[in-house]
């Protein structure tokens, strides 16, 4: 076996299984050709999600952008780069690696091996928490469609379609299993997946978070870095699915969110290293009329991010998700080394909730509290990222700090729905939040002002003045590189 041809890549080390088919109008490694039926199906919806794509993807015309495809599932080189034109992005179905010993390592069935095919009870439950994780995929595509008419530099405008290709790449990999494993119940579900749109308000998407708009690149980033961590999370728990396809599906996509997460931490960080240096050099925090974006206003984003991806987790007390973890569907984040039972029908935790007013604390059975366990994980890796952000203020030599908000704020999901609790965690009524509000929560003047800012930068090497240039560029390629090539080029 030589070089791929299309490619160029070196054949992947870890087996021709792994290696993707290029030579199917799906590229796939699931051997979709030995499954006639299966891959009519699937070619038939092909052309509706590239419609979809044409018409909810990004708006910016291009002639071509600098995105990288998967060849392989293998642990390296996986990733291969080069310009293509992005309606002709290689859409596929890639699924780690099976493991023909994996096991079922928690819940009830705990011991047995993993699950080939959907056991007849858990159908419903399973096509239910798949065709949730799906809706997001393509949800934000559609909340990030026109950013780049406003993009900041030809490398994050490459970012962002790399995200968008992606996160299609994601709704093929839940559409696949619906068609693979649910009949035409999972086909009917894959076209909605279609039809169902953000913001749509007769067919929304099914999660609050996927129907906002994303309205600049400060949100965008904000969203990469707190609701693509969300995604991360969710994928986290069924990646220890005992069913094995959407297991193996998960570890794959994994792989590819990091760069989504990258894309959000380094982009806050960079409009961070921007801000700080223009309230260094004329002393003031008010950088609006200097073209930067004010700390508070990143706060006020932060804020508002967080609280919104929190609630994606879910209520902090569900019997579903203990359910989901008693019966296999759904694991806990690293669950193979967590040091208990797998089964946690003794085990406890805390929980906070508000009650006369005031956060107290109660004691509840750790399977009903699910959510609450993954929630905690994920608050502990967005703090990681606000220390490093905070770094930066540091070296800047600014004493002002980002901070995130207490669990309770904004909270529209859960203990804290219907409660009003300041970004320090302090219970207040409605009169004192309202009055406060605006101080926590992006305003719409907020809003304008960082629109006034992005004004796109078209030209390769340049960034927009609001936000500092990465240190490096994608794939060992310079910052200046022509990551993308616009449909108009020539009017430049
Ligand atoms: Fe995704
Ligand atoms: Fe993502």
């Amino acid at each position: 076996m030589g070089t791929d041809p299309r490619t160029g890549a070196a054949p992947d080390p870890t087996g021709p299984l792994s290696r993707v088919d290029y030579s199917e109008r799906i590229p796939n490694n699931v051997d979709l050709a030995g499954d006639r039926r299966l891959q009519r199906a699937l070619e038939s919806w092909q052309p509706k999600f590239l419609d979809w794509w044409r018409q909810l993807g990004p708006a910016l015309p291009t002639k071509d952008v600098y995105l990288r495809t998967a060849v392989a599932v293998g642990r390296d080189g996986w990733a291969h780069f080069e310009h293509v034109p992005m309606e002709e992005y290689r859409w596929g179905i890639f699924l780690a690696e099976r493991d023909p010993d994996r096991k079922v390592n928690f819940g009830k069935h705990k011991g047995e091996p993993a699950w080939q095919e959907v056991p007849g009870e858990h159908r419903a439950d399973l096509m239910r928490l798949i065709v949730v994780q799906g809706d997001t995929e393509p949800a934000s595509v559609e909340q990030q469609r026109v950013l780049g008419n406003t993009a900041p530099s030809i490398y994050d405008l490459r970012n962002l379609f790399q995200v968008n290709v992606e996160e299609g790449r994601h709704l093929w990999a839940m559409v696949y299993l619906l068609h693979a494993y649910f009949g035409r119940e999972g086909r009917e579900e894959a076209e909605q997946l279609l039809k169902r749109n953000s913001g749509d308000l007769d067919a929304p998407r099914i999660l609050g978070a996927f129907n906002e708009q994303t309205t600049d690149w400060l949100q965008f980033f904000m969203f990469t870095y707190f609701t693509d961590r969300d995604g991360k999370y969710q994928l986290g728990t069924l990646k220890e699915s005992a069913f094995d396809p959407l297991a193996r599906t998960c570890q794959f996509m994994l792989k590819e969110e990091a760069h989504h997460m990258f894309v959000g931490t380094t982009g806050v960080q960079r409009v961070l290293e921007r801000t700080a240096e223009l309230m260094s050099e004329h002393g003031t925090a008010d950088i609006l009329p200097h073209g930067g974006i004010p700390l508070a206003v990143i706060q006020r984003y932060l804020n508002f991010q967080f609280s919104v991806s929190m609630d994606l987790f879910g209520s902090e007390r569900s019997t579903n998700a203990g359910n989901y973890f008693t019966s296999g569907l759904k694991g806990r984040w690293m669950e193979t080394r967590r040091k208990d039972d797998h089964v946690l029908l003794e085990d406890t935790r805390e929980l906070r909730y508000v009650e006369d007013g005031r956060i107290t604390t109660t004691t509840v059975p750790l399977l009903s509290a699910l959510n609450l366990d993954l929630r905690d994980e994920y608050v502990a890796d967005c703090s990681h990222g606000v220390r490093r952000w905070n770094q930066a203020l540091a070296d800047a030599g600014l004493s002002e700090r980002l901070y995130l908000p207490h669990e309770g704020f904004n909270r529209k999901v859960g203990v804290y729905a219907g409660h009003h609790v300041t970004p320090d965690g302090e219970v207040v009524d409605e009169a004192a939040w309202r009055a406060r509000a605006d101080e926590w929560l992006p305003t719409d003047a907020d809003r304008e002002q960082v629109a006034s800012l992005m004004i796109p930068e078209y030209e390769y090497g340049r960034f927009a003045g609001w936000i500092a240039p990465p240190k490096t560029g994608i794939n060992d390629q310079p910052v200046e590189f022509d990551y993308v090539h616009l449909a108009d080029e020539g009017l430049l």
